[in-house]
C-alpha cells in the first residue's frame, strides 16, 4: 500500500513507538545484536522522514529504557555511540525541515559526550515548529512518575501551592511532557503485548497497535498499515457511540472514563 490509502484529515497528531526486536532480527540473520541496532537506526531515519512527509507533528521513539542500563556494557556502549552519530548526522536535516528535538527521561545518567551532543541539538532546534521528535532516553514511565511526585512535593514545600490543589492538570504539567499532547497511537514492533514501562500516564486513551514485524524491518509500508488500522478505530474516550457522532461535543475531561 502507499500513503494514498490514508485519510490525511484523520492522521494521528502524536505517534509513539516502542522499537523492539533489533536483537531477534540480528539472531535470525546470524549477526551481532549491535548489527541489529545499527539496522534499527536506519528504521529510525525512515520513520522520522515518513512522519515528517505525512505532516504528523509529534513522534516519540522509545530509544533506551532505564532498564536497558543493565544490558552488557559493550551493547550499552554501542547504543550510546549509535545515538550520538545519529544526532550528529541528522542535525542538518532537522534544521532544514523545521524539526525540533526533545528528550524525556533521566538524562543525567547519559555519558557526558552523548549528553552534550543531545543538549546541543535540543538547543539548536528548539525554535523549529513543523515537527517534534521526542527521544525517550534513560526513560521509564514509573521513574517519570516518581520524579513528578518529587517535583510537586518540592513546590508544595516551597509554598507555591497546596497539596490539596493537585489535580490532573498539575500532574501533567510536572511530567516530562508538559508541552506535548498525549499520543493518539502507540505502535509496538516484534509482537510483545506489553507496555514495558514506556509512557504510562500519557497513554490513558491511546490506541494500541502491535505488529510482529521486527523493528529493523519496520519501514514505510508497515507504518502505513499501522496508520490505516488507526483510522479504522472508533475512539470513544469513555463516551457512547451516539455521543461521538457529534464531534463538536466531544471533550476529554477528568470525568471521561473509558468503559
Ligand atoms: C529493542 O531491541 C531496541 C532497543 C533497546 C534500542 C533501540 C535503538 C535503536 C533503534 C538504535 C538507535 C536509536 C536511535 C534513536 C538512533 P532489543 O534489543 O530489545 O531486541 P530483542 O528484544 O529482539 O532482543
Amino acid at each position: 500500500m502507499d500513503s494514498k490509502n490514508l485519510d490525511r484529515s484523520r492522521l494521528p497528531h502524536h505517534v509513539a513507538i516502542i522499537m523492539d526486536g533489533n536483537g531477534r532480527w540480528a539472531t535470525l540473520q546470524g549477526k551481532s545484536r549491535i548489527e541489529g541496532h545499527r539496522r534499527g537506526k536506519t528504521s529510525v531515519r525512515v520513520i522520522v522522514e515518513t512522519t515528517r512527509k505525512l505532516g504528523i507533528p509529534f513522534l516519540t521513539l522509545f530509544a533506551f529504557s532505564t532498564e536497558n542500563w543493565l544490558r552488557p556494557q559493550d551493547e550499552v556502549h554501542a547504543l550510546m555511540g549509535l545515538l550520538e552519530t545519529y544526532l550528529i548526522a541528522e542535525q542538518p536535516k532537522m534544521m532544514r525541515y523545521g524539526i525540533r528535538l526533545k528528550a524525556i527521561g533521566n538524562r543525567d545518567r547519559l555519558p557526558l559526550n552523548v549528553r552534550r551532543t543531545l543538549e546541543d541539538v535540543i538547543e539548536l532546534t528548539q525554535r523549529n515548529t513543523r515537527m517534534t521528535v521526542v527521544l525517550a532516553l534513560s526513560y521509564s514511565g514509573r521513574d517519570e512518575i516518581v520524579r513528578m511526585v518529587n517535583k510537586i512535593r518540592r513546590r508544595v514545600l516551597a509554598g507555591e501551592f497546596q497539596s490539596s490543589d493537585v489535580e490532573e492538570e498539575i500532574v501533567s504539567a510536572h511530567m516530562d511532557t508538559p508541552d506535548i499532547p498525549d499520543p493518539d497511537l502507540l505502535i509496538r514492533t516484534s509482537g510483545e503485548m506489553r507496555i514495558s514501562n514506556f509512557y504510562l500516564w500519557q497513554i490513558a486513551y491511546t490506541e494500541l497497535y502491535v505488529t510482529p514485524t521486527l523493528w529493523p524491518d519496520f519501514r514505510e509500508q508497515e507504518y502505513f498499515q499501522a496508520l490505516q488500522e488507526y483510522q479504522r478505530r472508533r475512539r470513544r474516550f469513555g463516551r457512547t457511540d451516539e455521543q461521538i457522532t457529534e464531534p463538536a461535543r466531544l471533550r476529554v475531561g477528568s470525568s471521561g472514563r473509558e468503559s
